[in-house]
């Protein structure tokens, strides 16, 4: 499946559909229309840690992201190389950017020069966050804000109100348009949604990873995008096993494009952020778009129990 058979314009129809006229659409926080299919800006500076990446090619990426019909951009302060940021990127590629162009960002997570994680951020240091985060895209406010809980790789689940009610002062100030967690607990999102609408969860989840599942139901449930990170493995995990390749086979398609496919048919709330710094890959992820998903496919590879 390739990307010439793309329809960049996104289906206009319920949430829940997939397949041959596209991604389907979400209503973000209920007001703002996306297509399913977004793209995450993670790998664009480079490897988390390791080899420095490529301007020319980062933003040629990011602007035939758009082409192809991307409406969601996820990205992050904290997203960098030693010679490259995500945010600059999307702004030498992006600005002025399309007025239908939604671009998340998140803060929580401190990330020093050298590349370090070594701290989450106190309440009182959240605003700092956000303002790099307005000058680093060089916009007056930003579309959607995720407060990103625990450090990479935790489990720990401590209260997140208090920080939570720092971004909820800022969406009152108008720096903010919409709010998300990521990282979370069910608790967690129960605990932000008494505080603020919560838009958007992001959390870790994947045709191979399915142990969020009870929180992506509740998300559908509520109206609530749930936008999965690794979806596609994160470059950690090897996308592979009997029934992907039997149903990558079945459609002529790859594991990485039934791997979004999936997502997509698994939950009405489910928009896809795959990333990747690659033209090859970023058209073979957006023609997965175009890929249905049957019963059959679904009974093999988990589906809403
Ligand atoms: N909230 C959080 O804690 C959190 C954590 C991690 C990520 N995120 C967000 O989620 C987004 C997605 O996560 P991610 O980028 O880490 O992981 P991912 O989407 O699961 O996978 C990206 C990896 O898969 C490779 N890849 C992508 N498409 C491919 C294809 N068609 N064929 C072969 N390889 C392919 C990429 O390499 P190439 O560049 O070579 O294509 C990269 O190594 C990120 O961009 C970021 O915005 C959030």
């Amino acid at each position: 499946m390739t990307s010439s058979e793309i329809d960049p314009t996104p289906d206009s129809g319920p949430t829940s559909t997939t397949g041959t006229s596209g991604p389907g659409v979400f209503e973000l926080g209920g007001t703002v229309t996306i297509p399913r299919l977004g793209f995450g800006a993670m790998q664009l500076p480079g490897r988390w840690s390791g080899p420095a990446g490529d301007t020319a090619k980062a933003v040629a990426v990011a602007r035939r992201a758009v082409e192809l019909g991307v409406r969601y951009i996820d990205t992050a302060s904290f997203y960098f190389s030693d010679t490259h940021r995500a945010n600059d990127l999307l702004r030498e590629a992006l600005s002025p950017y399309p007025a239908d162009l939604v671009i998340a960002t998140k803060v929580g997570p401190l990330r020093d020069e050298t590349g370090e994680m070594y701290a989450e951020a106190r309440p009182d240091q959240l605003r700092g966050e956000v303002e790099r985060n307005l000058a680093d895209l060089g916009v007056d406010t930003l579309d959607l804000v995720h407060l990103r809980v625990g450090r990479l790789g935790s489990d720990v689940a401590d209260s997140l109100g208090e920080r939570f009610a720092v971004l909820a002062a800022l969406r009152e100030e108008g720096l903010i348009r919409q709010l998300g967690v990521s990282n979370v607990t069910r608790g967690q999102l129960a605990e932000a949604r008494s505080i603020a609408p919560v838009a958007a969860v992001q959390n870790r989840f994947g045709v191979l990873d399915q142990a969020d599942a009870a929180l992506v139901d509740e998300c559908a449930d509520a109206g609530i995008a749930y936008m999965p990170f690794f979806a596609l493995g994160g470059g950690h995990t090897e996308l592979d096993g009997e029934n992907l390749r039997k149903v990558s086979e079945r459609h002529g398609a790859t594991a990485f494009q039934v791997a979004i496919a999936w997502g997509l048919a698994r939950s009405p709330s489910i928009v896809q952020i795959p990333g990747t710094a690659s033209l090859a890959h970023l058209e073979e992820n957006m023609a997965a778009g175009q890929l249905a998903l049957d019963e059959d496919d679904m009974a093999l590879l988990g589906r809403r129990g």
